[in-house]
């Protein structure tokens, strides 16, 4: 069993550990007697949702369930409405506890409900996505999508809890494995070369080390939110890739899924890097191949322009320019803010 403080606001544990989602009653003991809204969706939920409603009441909790539709559609008002109201309708109170089980989408929604509901009740994550274990159930920021763009919609609310078995990952499609992998690389790539080696030679579900990479990228998070828990700074860097993978999601009206649009999105940064002096060829050569070797893209066909419009509304804009992450080297990355205009040239470059 591996696990990692979040030193944030209100500090917490990330457990990782194969297995624990059958032994996941004991770790929800000092929870019992209270109510549980478990929010998942529809496909984790026809796996998984049986024997977690047996450990919840194991656990001597007692479970209302709301299932979403899977996909990038859960993150949106109407959702958010009808999730809130379900709590209302059930009673919910303030000294109840939100579960959310499921990915990034089900952890964004999840978390935002319970962020707003009577002004915020506690929730713990259970991610059920290597992207979700890595990223985004860890550092509290949650999120629906506006019809402009991803994530404008959203709070920061620490989760109490969050519990990670990477034995659950075995059930995901290959390609939302992979989405994920995106996410794991970019932490390679902005902070630690011998991780970014390992993840050069490709992951897999079953690899003995997985316990070890997602626990790695964990603490690097870690680092990250203790510092700047409130993204004013330094989080920003966490950004790597997603400005134009945002635009990439955006365009491809969320068919291209969150990781494999963020690794086209580094790609480019990192071609552009190459173009403007800042990186290596080396560099930007290694990047691609890291991410070829986990089957994940490296080009899009969207053009430049169309790109740029799209990043425009992204919430890393701020007026007339957006802060881009920039790549020197493995391990080597830096924040820049860039006019909007000098940023489609960058895309150009990258393309
Ligand atoms: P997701 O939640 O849509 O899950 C991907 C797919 O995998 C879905 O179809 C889901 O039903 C399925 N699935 C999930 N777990 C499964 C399992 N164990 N077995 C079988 N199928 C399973 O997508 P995601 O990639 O986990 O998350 C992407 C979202 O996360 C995006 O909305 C992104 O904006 C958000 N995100 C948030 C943060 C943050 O800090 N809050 C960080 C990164 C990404
Ligand atoms: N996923 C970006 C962040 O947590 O800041």
């Amino acid at each position: 069993m591996l696990s990692v403080t979040i030193h944030a606001s209100t500090p917490y544990e990330v457990t990782i550990d194969r297995g624990l989602f059958h032994r996941l009653a004991s770790q929800l003991k000092d929870y019992q007697k209270r109510r549980v809204v478990l929010v998942s969706d529809r496909k984790v939920y026809s796996i998984y949702g049986r024997e977690l409603t047996e450990q919840l009441e194991k656990a001597g909790l007692q479970t209302m369930s709301y299932v979403a539709e899977p996909g990038e559609s859960a993150k949106s008002f109407q959702i958010l409405e009808d999730l809130l109201e379900s709590m209302v309708a059930a009673r919910i109170q303030r000294s109840d506890l939100v579960l959310a089980f499921g990915g990034g989408v089900i952890g964004d929604l999840a978390g935002l409900a319970a962020g707003l509901y009577q002004r915020g009740i506690d929730y713990i994550q259970i991610p059920t996505t290597l992207l979700a274990a890595v990223d985004s159930s860890v550092g509290g920021k949650t999120a629906i999508n506006s019809q402009s763009g991803k994530n404008l919609i959203g709070i920061f609310k620490q989760p109490k809890a969050v519990f990670c078995d990477p034995n659950l990952f075995s059930t995901l499609e290959p390609e939302d494995f992979r989405s994920g992998l995106a996410e794991v690389i970019k932490y390679g790539v902005l902070f630690d070369q011998q991780l970014f080696e390992r993840l050069s030679r490709g992951v897999n579900p079953e690899d003995a080390d997985l316990e070890d990479i997602v626990a790695k990228c964990v603490g690097l998070k870690a680092k990250v939110v203790a510092e700047d828990e409130f993204d004013r700074g330094v989080r920003a860097l966490l950004n790597l890739g997603h400005t134009i993978g945002h635009g990439i999601e955006k365009l491809s009206c969320f068919e291209i899924r969150h990781g494999h649009a963020v690794a086209i999105g580094m790609a480019m940064i990192a071609r552009a890097c190459v173009v403007q002096g800042l990186a290596s060829p080396d560099t930007s050569l290694r990047i691609e191949e890291a991410l070829e070797q986990n089957h994940l893209p490296i080009n899009t066909e969207y053009s430049a322009i169309d790109l740029a419009e799209a990043v425009r509304g992204d919430k890393k804009a701020d007026g007339d320019s957006i802060q881009a992450i920039l790549i020197r080297g493995i391990g080597q990355c830096e924040i820049k803010s860039l006019p909007l205009g000098e940023f489609y040239q960058w895309i150009e470059r990258g393309k």
